[in-house]
This record gives structure tokens, C-alpha cells and sequence, in this order.
């Protein structure tokens, strides 16, 4: 058997995309709550709209996600069914703290996660809790300016300490920021910044990450204080950059795109600012301001490195004349070898493998991948949904996954994402579906809301069963 037999397979949601009642219980508004459907969505994932409230005239899909928040039970029951070890999902930070710098947490927030995450445990379901998944509450992001802001770290140390304490017991595994390397690609969404006139935008994603990073290391050691059995990730958007050619000048363009990417765990995993990170902020303009004892801080290491995976990238010193792929925000040259989803996300099974060598090898530490799956348009048939090409999309990852477990790397589990439909991430779409249960929700929010095991939710269910040796 390649994997062993505490491997933990499972499915992975969001807060943000899934739970909904965004107003409901004391919950105040986040980041992603004031980013409407459609065109307006990319701009402001851009940072270049500074349009921070609700409008009447819009619609906001993350206000009424799939409903997790009042269906949780019926939806943790159909994952149970499905057999899975794990269940990964994040916690709403202004459902526990409203406009976040509250002194005291909102209680009827952490009464709902200490109840969902006990219909888990009913189940044997462990946890991993992301504790931020591209969610800031607003409040901070108009009174603080978001990370950009130092105090920021003590808010969210405060925040971090309640869900250690509160779900103390209850979950095992925390991560404490959702593809961190996206704050450069996305910083409204990823990280709640907004940009005035004429800032040097560098500087200011930059400043942010260092604070970011050093909340990150803090939080890491407040929650092995509370229970040193608490297993602390960071966590990358993944996906190597391989050369668009063996010319030398895309070979260095390639390794710069991947420092870029990894800076960030480097620091999580490492410790310190790895020594490139001098040449590349003076190239970018960047002075990060730092306190004495933030070097200290930053000592609080992770204890493992989970990645989202949806494809690999491509990169070349000359972008003028090729075609740039669609991808996970992170943009990419077309890779000619590849094929692309209907969203133009490229498919590369062996990019899984290659990632995960290339991360095992250079921290040593086990890995985690909690993002991997298809989104796809799904078409009901007499009440199915044969989704046959969302097996055959997981079936060559999980072998690739294999094959990299085979090559010597550790790795603790794999979660499906949006294991159960969901609004995506960066389109605001419900017919961009990942699920191997069916949500009857439509982009327009229409929609009775039932839930339909697709095939896929057979086939993986056997996968669960056999421990990987039947795809
Ligand atoms: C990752 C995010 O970027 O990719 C998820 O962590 C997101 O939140 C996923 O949903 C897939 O992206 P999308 O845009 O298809 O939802």
C-alpha cells in the first residue's frame, strides 16, 4: 500500500464561499462580502476599486453562499457517508469578532463552530481549520487600512487565541493563512488592501506580508502554548513555474517566479527571510519596515506545508509574443503541452508530483495538499450527475499524488476542494462547480438549494475505501 493507514482523505470548503448568513447572529461584513458578481468583482480583486460598501444594486454571492451555516449538519452527514477522515473549511474571523477589534468574541459565532465542528467529531471527522481564507473583516479594513497596518497582528492574535481555546479538543490541524503568496496577484480579496493615489503598491503588499508573517509565527506559538499537540500549516497556492524553454534567460525567469511564490513559506518554514529577498525588494522598490523582535518571532516555524494545486505555470523572460493561460489568479504562459479546463486552467497531473518533490525537497517537512479538484459545468440527467469527467481529472491527480508518495515524499492527507458546490473564489460563480455533491443553486442566487451525491461521490467514496488502491 502506498499510503499509509492514517492518510486523511477528505474534502475541503471555505467560510467565505459556502456558510452564507452573512448578517445573521452578530456577524459583521468581511472583505469578501462587499465584492459583487460579475465584472465589478475582478476590478476589485485588482485592488483598483475602492468601493467598500454594500450596494442595493448589486449581488453579492458570498452573502448567501450554499447556506452551510443552517445546513451543516445534512451536509456533514453526506461527507460522513462519503467516508472522509478530514474535513477541511475556515473560520469566519468577523463572525467571531465583528468588526474585529471587539475586546470579546461574539459568542453566538463560536457556539456555531464549536457545534459544527462537534457533528465532525460525531462522525470521527478530524479538523483543519484554515483561520484565514481571503477574510478580513471590514471593520478593519476601513478603521486600520487591513495588514498594512502593524496593530493589525495583535487583532488577529486576539482572534486566533479565542479559536484555540474555544475549539481546543476539537481541531488538530490549523492553517493560518489560505494561499498566502496570493496577497501579490489579488491583495483587496487576499488580504483586505486597498491602494491610495500613487503608492508604490510593492511596498505596500510587501509591508503588509511582513506583518502578516510575523502574526503567522506569533499564532503558531500561541497555539502550540495552548496544546502542544495543535499541528500548525502554512499554506501556498501552488503549482511549479517550469521554463517555457531550455533557453537560459527562461530557466532564470522561471527560478525568480518561484522565489517569488515560495518567499513567503520559506519564511513560515524556515524562519528568516531567505538572503535573495535583499536584491529582490531593492529591484521592486521595497524597504520593509521591521521590529527588533520580530527576527525572534519569526523563529515559530510551522510544523507542516500544505498547498492548493489546480496546475502547474510556465514562465519566460519574453511574454510579448506568447499566449498567458487563465489560472489560479497567478497568471501563466500557455504551456503547449497541456490541456485546460473550460475555465482555461491547464491540466497536469505530473505537475503534481513535480511540485510536490520540489517542495519536499527544499523544506523537508511533511506536506499537506487541501486544494486539488475540477471545476466544471455540471448538467442534471434524470436526476444525475455523471460527472465523469471530474473522476477522471481526480483519478490522475490522486496517481500523480501516489507516485510522489512512491518518490519518498511525506505527505499527511489530500482534500478535495469545494467538496460540496460552492461560490468560486474568483469569479463569484456558482456554475463553476468542484463538488462531489450538487448544490441547486444557480449564479443568480436562484435556486432550492437541495444537495445531489454526483457519481464522482461514489467513485471517491471507493477511493476513501480502499485507501487509494482502487481509482
Ligand atoms: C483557491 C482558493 O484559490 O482556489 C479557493 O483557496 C478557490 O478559495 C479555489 O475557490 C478555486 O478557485 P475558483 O476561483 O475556481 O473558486
Amino acid at each position: 500500500m502506498v499510503f499509509g493507514e492514517n492518510f486523511l482523505w477528505g474534502g475541503a470548503i471555505a467560510a467565505n464561499q459556502a456558510e452564507g448568513a452573512y448578517d445573521k447572529d452578530n456577524r459583521g461584513i468581511s472583505n469578501i462580502d462587499v465584492i459583487p458578481y460579475g465584472e465589478r468583482r475582478m476590478k476589485v480583486k485588482l485592488g483598483l476599486d475602492s468601493n467598500i460598501d454594500i450596494r442595493d444594486d448589486e449581488y453579492y454571492p458570498s452573502h448567501t453562499g450554499i447556506d452551510f451555516y443552517h445546513n451543516y449538519k445534512e451536509d456533514i452527514k453526506l461527507l460522513a457517508e462519503l467516508g472522509i477522515k478530514v474535513f477541511r473549511t475556515s473560520i469566519s474571523w468577523s463572525r467571531l469578532y465583528p468588526n474585529g477589534d471587539e475586546l470579546e468574541p461574539n459568542r453566538l459565532g463560536v457556539e456555531f463552530y464549536k457545534n459544527m465542528f462537534s457533528e465532525c467529531k460525531k462522525y470521527d471527522i478530524e479538523l483543519l481549520v484554515t483561520l484565514s481564507h481571503f477574510d478580513v473583516p471590514i471593520g478593519i479594513v476601513k478603521k486600520y487600512g487591513s495588514w498594512r497596518n502593524r496593530e493589525v497582528i495583535a487583532l488577529f492574535e486576539r482572534y486566533a487565541t479565542t479559536c484555540f481555546v474555544e475549539f481546543d479538543g476539537l481541531v488538530k490541524y490549523w492553517l493560518t493563512f489560505n494561499e498566502i503568496n496570493i496577497i501579490l496577484h489579488s491583495p483587496f480579496s487576499g488580504a483586505g488592501l486597498v491602494f491610495r493615489d500613487n503608492e508604490n503598491h510593492n511596498q505596500v503588499k510587501y509591508q503588509a506580508t511582513h506583518h502578516v508573517l510575523v502574526a503567522s509565527a506569533s499564532v503558531t506559538k500561541i497555539a502550540k502554548q495552548i496544546n502542544v499537540n495543535n499541528q500548525i500549516g502554512c499554506m501556498l497556492a501552488g503549482g511549479r513555474f517550469y521554463p517555457y524553454s531550455c533557453d537560459p534567460k527562461d530557466v532564470w525567469t522561471a527560478l525568480e517566479k518561484e522565489r517569488e511564490n515560495l518567499f513567503f513559506i520559506d519564511v513560515q518554514s524556515r524562519g528568516y527571510y531567505p538572503s535573495y529577498t535583499k536584491k529582490m525588494f531593492r529591484d521592486k522598490g521595497v524597504n520593509i519596515h521591521m521590529e527588533d523582535e520580530d527576527a525572534e518571532i519569526l523563529k515559530n516555524t510551522v510544523d507542516f506545508i500544505s498547498f492548493s494545486y489546480y496546475s502547474s505555470r510556465c514562465a519566460t523572460y519574453d511574454i510579448s509574443d506568447k499566449p498567458v493561460n487563465d489560472g489560479n489568479i497567478i497568471k501563466s504562459v500557455k504551456n503547449p503541452y497541456i490541456t485546460v479546463s473550460e475555465w482555461g486552467w491547464g491540466i497536469d497531473p505530473l505537475g503534481l508530483r513535480i511540485t510536490m518533490n520540489e517542495l519536499y525537497d527544499r523544506y523537508q517537512k511533511p506536506l499537506f495538499i487541501v486544494e486539488n479538484g475540477l471545476g466544471a459545468i455540471d448538467i442534471i440527467e434524470n436526476g444525475m450527475i455523471n460527472d465523469d469527467y471530474r473522476i477522471a481529472y481526480l483519478k490522475e491527480h490522486i496517481k500523480a499524488m501516489s507516485d510522489g508518495v512512491d518518490d519518498g515524499v511525506e505527505l499527511i492527507g489530500y482534500t478535495v476542494w469545494g467538496i460540496i458546490d460552492l461560490v468560486a473564489s474568483s469569479t463569484g460563480e456558482m456554475s463553476k462547480r468542484y463538488g462531489l455533491v450538487y448544490v441547486d443553486k444557480e449564479n443568480d442566487g436562484t435556486g432550492s438549494l437541495k444537495r445531489i451525491p454526483k457519481k464522482s461521490f461514489e467513485w471517491y467514496r471507493n477511493v476513501i475505501k480502499s485507501n487509494g488502491e482502487i481509482l
